[in-house]
């Protein structure tokens, strides 16, 4: 237990539920990180992990960089996530785990908000919605649909974003973008670059899906797993694991900007980070050019209509070139836009306040 502890107490967790059911085989963990500027909405992600305390780790680190990724869009929300551990690495989903889920975020009236992540997807959203009404992202019992498609025009904004601060026009037309990782993020993205006149060099390791992406788009060219991070591009996207770019890799990188669909890009942010600004390259921090999917779900939680999503969605380009700007300041962009969220915390309440329904 004093390992719950410490890590909660490090890095300022509210609350933790461990959740278990017997006969839906359910051993899940809620993780509440900050509710000071609402309630929390966040994914829950079904993974394998290796042990009880790496499925804690993940579940504390995610859900912290929820609390980041609410503040910095400007949300009258908190950060949360929860994890659903996996006993065996090829467990399908069940409908009796995601309704066990499901009753666990129903006890906590509202204060989480259950959604899509790796390993949930609307079907199991919509299992959880017979359980409970603090749920998003489903198609038939829950609202809001897959976040991706959100996601993916935010982090165009946010490459957008970093155009303009490379001194470039804040357009797509023309410009080349390497895309690591072609699932529901990646795919959308290079869909939308493609539309807009991009080059779009990408990359996937599983076989079948690549093959899928490519027959639906074939505009874009498809390089090898070693290759994608290291091509010469205008712009790097990876959208598939966290910790794509580490210490010993980003000295090769050959982008202007890197701008990450995936959660943790960094392997260390802040050194990192850091290093990124040293060897010239712009760094759109990941969870403010990643947020539109949080965006959209949260912000329909909120009730705010399409036009404000919209323009909430669009206002992602200035805020991630407020915070470049504001980088030039500081040890990096990072830094820069962990001070931008946290502006919102302290003052305790969203910039723009909106009644929550
Ligand atoms: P996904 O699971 O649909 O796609 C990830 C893809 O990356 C898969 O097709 C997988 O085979 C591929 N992949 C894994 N390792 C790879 C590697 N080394 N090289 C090339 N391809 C590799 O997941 P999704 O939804 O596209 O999310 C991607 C990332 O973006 C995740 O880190 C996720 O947490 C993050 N993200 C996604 C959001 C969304 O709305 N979908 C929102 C915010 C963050």
């Amino acid at each position: 237990m004093s390992d719950v502890f410490a890590g909660m107490i490090e890095r300022g967790h509210e609350q933790v539920i461990f959740c278990s059911d017997r006969e839906s085989g359910l051993r899940g963990i809620i993780s509440i990180h900050n509710t000071t500027l609402g309630p929390a909405l966040g994914g829950c992600r079904r993974w394998h992990y290796g042990s009880e305390s790496d499925a804690l780790n993940d579940v504390l680190r995610l859900s912290q960089a929820m609390t980041y990724k609410a503040a910095a869009a400007d949300l009258p929300m908190g950060g949360a996530k929860s994890v659903i551990w996996k006993h065996d690495k090829n467990d399908g989903t069940t409908e009796a785990l995601a309704k066990a889920m499901g009753r666990y975020v129903e006890r906590l009236g509202g204060l989480y908000i259950a959604a899509e992540d790796v390993g949930v997807d609307t079907q199991f959203i919509d299992w959880m919605a017979s359980e409970t009404a603090h749920v998003m992202g489903g198609e038939v019992a829950a609202r809001g649909g897959d976040p991706a498609p959100y996601t993916a025009r935010g982090v165009v904004n946010g490459i957008k974003a970093g155009l303009e601060y490379a001194g470039k026009a804040p357009a797509l037309e023309g410009v080349t973008i390497a895309i690591q990782g072609l699932g529901a993020l990646g795919y959308n993205i290079a869909k939308i670059a493609l539309n807009e006149g991009a080059n779009v060099i990408g990359a996937e390791i599983n076989a079948e899906r690549q093959a899928e992406v490519a027959r639906e788009l074939p505009g874009m060219k498809i390089v090898s797993l070693d290759e994608i991070l290291f091509v010469e591009c205008d712009v790097l996207c990876p959208c598939a694991l966290g910790g794509a770019v580490t210490a010993d890799n980003l000295g090769a990188l050959r982008c202007t900007v890197l701008c990450s669909g995936a959660n943790n890009v960094l392997s260390d942010p802040f050194s990192d980070a850091k290093s990124l600004k040293d060897n010239g390259i712009i760094y759109c921090p990941d969870f403010v050019a990643n947020g539109g999917g949080l965006i959209q779900l949260a912000g329909m939680w909120c009730g705010f209509d399409q036009p404000e999503l919209d323009r909430r969605l669009a206002n992602v380009q200035n805020a991630v070139l407020t915070i470049l700007k504001d980088g030039e300041g500081m040890a990096s962009t990072h830094e820069a836009a962990l001070a931008y969220a946290g502006k919102r915390l302290t003052a305790g309440k969203p910039l723009n306040e909106f009644a929550t329904a």
